[in-house]
């Protein structure tokens, strides 16, 4: 069912790089909500090709930017504004990647170099968006700007790696840049912590099998999906909505605010 919720407002929507990215999920459903919106990637994951079913489906163009160069930033902004005809409303922060953990670095041994990339790509790269868009006055009032995290910023997750620390950046830039966009535009920014999810980056991490039966178990509800994750972002941009800002929203079935649940127990029951 769909309510017109995103009719005649613009966006950006980094990250989908296949059908199992949260990104393009969000794409398919703000189309169906009514939204036009440009699509982006780095330019080597657009090599890959798949974005262009996603380009034909949503009647979308496809503009090749690296998150963390602001020329490429601002070039993605102004042709996404020639493109759909005026100023942006929403933008999607889907973006996230770890050398430390594609070679399998385990945190007491990280290679500072791949961590300033982390850090650089998953989360810099939102300060970079939000700097620029500020710069260009390219997001309309009451837009909205929603980065993806996980809630190993709040707490240790062994496996997450240095993605622990890029997240809690991350989240901090949604506090800061929140502040002052908000002040200045009225521009909301807010992130979503997501169960999680059977993507690229999230089959990257180590045990992500357990782990997303470990997280499915303590749920309440469940995991969250990636269609469940889109819908969820489809009401933060949506109007109603427009006085959430400077929030980190978990979209998680229950997880964070959940002590244990009786499945967890079943496996230390006493002999
Ligand atoms: P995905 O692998 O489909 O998406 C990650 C995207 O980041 C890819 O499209 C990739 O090309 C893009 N990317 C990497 N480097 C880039 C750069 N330099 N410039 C522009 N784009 C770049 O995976 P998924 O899971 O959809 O990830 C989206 C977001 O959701 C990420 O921030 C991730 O950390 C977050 N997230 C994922 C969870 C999961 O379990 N899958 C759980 C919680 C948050």
């Amino acid at each position: 069912m769909t309510h017109n919720l995103l009719k005649g407002k613009r966006g950006i929507i980094t990250g989908a790089l296949d059908s199992n990215s949260i990104a393009w999920k969000v794409a398919q459903k703000a189309h169906a909500e009514g939204a036009i919106f440009t699509l982006s990637n780095a330019p080597i994951a657009l090599r890959m090709g798949e974005i262009k079913k996603l380009a034909d489906e949503t009647g979308s163009q496809i503009i090749p930017a690296d998150a963390t160069n602001v020329e490429e930033l601002t070039a993605l902004y102004q042709q996404s504004m020639d493109v759909l005809g005026g100023k942006i409303d929403f933008v999607l922060h889907s973006i996230g990647m770890s050398p430390n953990i594609r070679k399998n670095l385990p945190y007491d041994a990280l290679n500072y170099d791949f961590m300033v990339k982390s850090l650089d790509v998953s989360a810099l790269s939102l300060h970079k968006m939000l700097s620029v868009a500020k710069k260009m006055d390219a997001i309309n009032e009451s837009g909205s700007v929603v980065a993806l995290s996980y809630i190993a910023a709040q707490r240790a997750y062994p496996f997450y790696n240095d993605m622990a620390d890029a997240k809690a950046t991350l989240e901090s830039i949604v506090r800061s840049f929140g502040y002052h966009y908000g002040k200045a535009k009225k521009v909301r920014v807010n992130s979503v912590s997501q169960s999680p999810t059977r993507t690229t980056a999230g089959s990257g991490i180590k045990g992500f099998d357990d782990f997303y039966n470990f997280a499915d178990s303590i749920s309440p509800l469940g995991n969250a999906s990636a269609e469940d994750c889109a819908n969820y972002c489809i009401t933060l941009f949506s109007d109603l909505t427009k006085m959430v800002t400077m929030q980190n929203l978990y979209h998680d079935g229950g997880y964070s605010t959940t002590g244990v649940s009786a499945e967890v127990m079943e496996g230390f029951k006493a002999k």
